[in-house]
């Protein structure tokens, strides 16, 4: 292929050419082009877009099994990420985890997997039946947060567990921190195992060399990646990427197909067609504009008193080996706020929304959408929040008791966490459940790493942590009561 190809939008310029020939629709979407859908959002949305609201017929290709322009767009990202074959998703990473996951493992399965795993795998696990061997990340204690699992601790697994069909990695996390991870990808594939990397926060990694490697780069076998969270594309558009050998391509295939609508939204997938090629012709550029930018916030940050964002310095700390600048992680611990109080004085103080917070800290990304002015504007309006909410509070006991019982030791896996989400379950009080099997998925949101995950044995140290987390104002995502008065565990 040529490279000058990268300029195109196969996929898009076949859906105008479709519009442009002025088709009679007698085929789905039912709105007709925006004709018969109701006007406050046909308004909204406008008919020019509405029209490219198309449905899958020979012309436009087919989604699952594509051989035209879909084809075409998708080996172009191929070509651009240095895949062997590239997949648009349309339910984002988190379908893209699934497929990789179902791929991978079957019922009975092992698979290696990081604690602070998103969600997403927890589901792909419940999906497939496979038991996740469950791996500890490094934590700093002082920021409160999860870094990256160190290759020694991979390895330990694999020795425990050379049965497993694979390790999952997170690359890099939501904060932006990446383990080693070439030296994890040598070691896993040593004892002939396949790695499958979670590079949501990942996809304009390739674009500078001033980021943490891409997993593809390192030797891994198969990615997922959110383009739709980092770079250009509409929100729940991702890819997942991968190389021949030890993924089972056509198996893969399946998968996708398995967990995506036969009902693909064209609007979403041209957007992924023209994120990769605006990555191909100025993803250099654009990335390197925003690390830079992001590298004056965090500059400026750490001028303000009571707080701190913590970057490059950090290389070389367990679990800590390479660093996206672009995510900006503040710690207003040193204001004697929490996170979730931060996040909302900038919200309704500052009108400026975090992308997520956590016990001490709020995590803004800079993206190849940003400029000074939105820089400026949040750099003003944190300097203004710790000059007026700056408040004497002791964390200590806080701290204490995150020290002790922050990420607590995983709990025991009893029963594979699909037999627990499946079999008879019965629900009581949370603080009565000590000792009896969860059977469903407790995460602490964000940013969603699970808890307690369907077949794990609930132990008095995640009780006693729950609570902290919910004293501490953060939310609860998974359990039906989301209160976690009560909760659901196998009768
Ligand atoms: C580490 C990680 N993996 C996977 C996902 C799922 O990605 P998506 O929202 O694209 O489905 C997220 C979402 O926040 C995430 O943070």
């Amino acid at each position: 292929m040529q490279w000058t190809k990268q300029l195109e939008t196969p996929l898009l310029a076949a859906m105008m050419k479709y519009v442009k020939d002025g088709v009679i629709p007698f085929h789905t979407p039912g709105h007709k082009q925006g004709k018969g859908m109701h006007p406050s959002l046909e308004k909204i949305i406008g008919r020019d877009t509405l029209a490219l609201d198309l449905a899958l017929m020979e012309e436009l290709d087919d989604f699952h099994e594509p051989h035209g322009c879909i084809k075409e767009a998708q080996d172009l990202a191929a070509e651009l990420y240095h895949a062997d074959h590239s997949f648009f998703v349309l339910n984002g990473t988190t379908g893209g985890i699934y497929a990789m996951i179902l791929t991978i493992a079957g019922p009975g399965d092992k698979i290696i997997v990081p604690r602070n795993a998103h969600r997403s795998i927890i589901g792909g696990i419940i999906l497939s039946g496979a038991t996740p061997v469950f791996i500890q990340p490094e934590v700093d204690y002082e920021l409160g947060l999860a870094m990256g699992v160190r290759p020694e601790t991979v390895e330990a697994a694999i020795k425990q567990h050379p049965d497993a069909k694979g390790v999952l990695l997170i690359n890099p996390t939501y904060y932006g921190v990446a383990t080693d991870l070439k030296r994890i990808v040598d070691l896993v594939h040593a004892y002939d195992m396949a790695v499958i990397v979670d590079e949501a926060h990942g996809p304009h990694l390739k674009f500078s060399g001033r980021l943490p490697i891409p997993a593809l780069d390192a030797g891994a076998d198969i990615c997922a990646q959110s383009t739709h969270k980092i770079i250009g594309a509409m929100t729940q558009c991702s890819m997942v990427h991968c190389r021949e050998g030890r993924i089972n391509v056509p198996r893969l295939k399946a998968m996708l197909q398995l967990v995506q609508s036969t009902s693909p939204n064209y609007i979403l997938m041209a957007s992924l067609d023209v994120a990769r090629m605006q990555m191909a012709t100025e993803g250099s550029e654009l990335i390197e504009k925003a690390i830079q930018l992001a590298n004056w916030v965090r500059t400026e940050i750490n001028k303000i008193p009571g707080l701190f964002s913590f970057g490059e310095e950090k290389i070389g700390q367990p679990g800590f080996y390479s660093f996206d600048p672009t995510k900006v992680t503040v710690t207003v611990k040193g204001l004697g706020l929490r996170g979730a109080e931060a996040e909302r004085i900038l919200r309704h103080e500052y009108k400026i929304q975090v992308e997520l917070s956590d016990m001490y800290n709020i995590l803004f990304l800079i993206t190849l959408g940003d400029t000074e002015v939105e820089a400026r504007a949040l750099v003003e309006a944190l300097r203004d929040m710790a000059a007026k909410h700056n408040r004497e509070c002791d964390f200590s006991e806080l701290d204490n008791a995150c020290t002790c019982i922050s990420h607590p030791a995983p709990p025991q896996g009893v029963i594979s966490p699909r037999d627990a989400l499946f079999g008879n379950t019965c629900t009581v009080a949370f603080d009565d459940s000590v000792g009896l099997i969860c059977a469903e998925i407790v995460t602490f949101y964000p940013p969603g790493i699970p808890l307690l995950c369907p077949g794990e044995r609930i132990s008095r140290e995640i009780v006693d942590y729950c609570r902290q987390l919910q004293r501490a104002d953060l939310h609860i995502s998974g359990p039906e009561d989301y209160l976690l008065k009560t909760i659901k565990v196998v009768d």
